[in-house]
């Protein structure tokens, strides 16, 4: 019977949630983080991501989000959400040794406070 079940149960959850961080950073990050296409920090490598690990988790997730000098907004996917790209961003932090975790309800308040704040400097 549980044999059965967990693998149905595993599906109807999966589906039912967005798409993982390392989902994302393959379908979307990858092809320029992985290979470190121009001047992107390359993932996995902790000398390009100890300086942005430091930021922050709520500031480096912003930014990356509205968009950095060659680094396109919402890693040029405009369907991606907040939430999704923060899992992106999780998962290639870690790779570089940081211990980050999906950001909660109040870290996402914040984040979504520095996006719309960059959007409007940028006006
Ligand atoms: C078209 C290439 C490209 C894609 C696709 C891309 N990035 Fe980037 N990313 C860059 C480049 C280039 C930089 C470096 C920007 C700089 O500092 O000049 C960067 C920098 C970053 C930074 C550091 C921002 C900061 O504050 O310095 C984060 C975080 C990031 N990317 C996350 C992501 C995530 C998550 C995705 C996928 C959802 C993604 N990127 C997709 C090119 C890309």
């Amino acid at each position: 019977m549980q044999r059965v079940l967990l693998p149905l149960l595993w599906a109807l959850f999966s589906t039912a949630t967005w798409a993982d961080g390392e989902t994302t950073y393959n379908q979307v990050c990858a092809v320029c983080h992985a290979q470190g296409l121009a001047g992107a920090p390359k993932a996995g490598e902790p000398k390009a991501w100890s300086k942005l690990i430091k930021e922050g988790q709520i500031n480096l997730t912003a930014d990356g989000y509205a968009g950095v000098r060659a680094m396109p907004a919402k890693g040029g996917k405009p369907e991606l959400s907040v939430p999704e790209f923060a899992e992106a961003v999780v998962h290639m932090a870690n790779l570089a040794g940081a211990n980050w975790k999906t950001p909660d309800e109040a870290s996402l308040k914040k984040i979504e406070q520095r996006i719309a704040k960059r959007a409007q400097a940028k006006k």
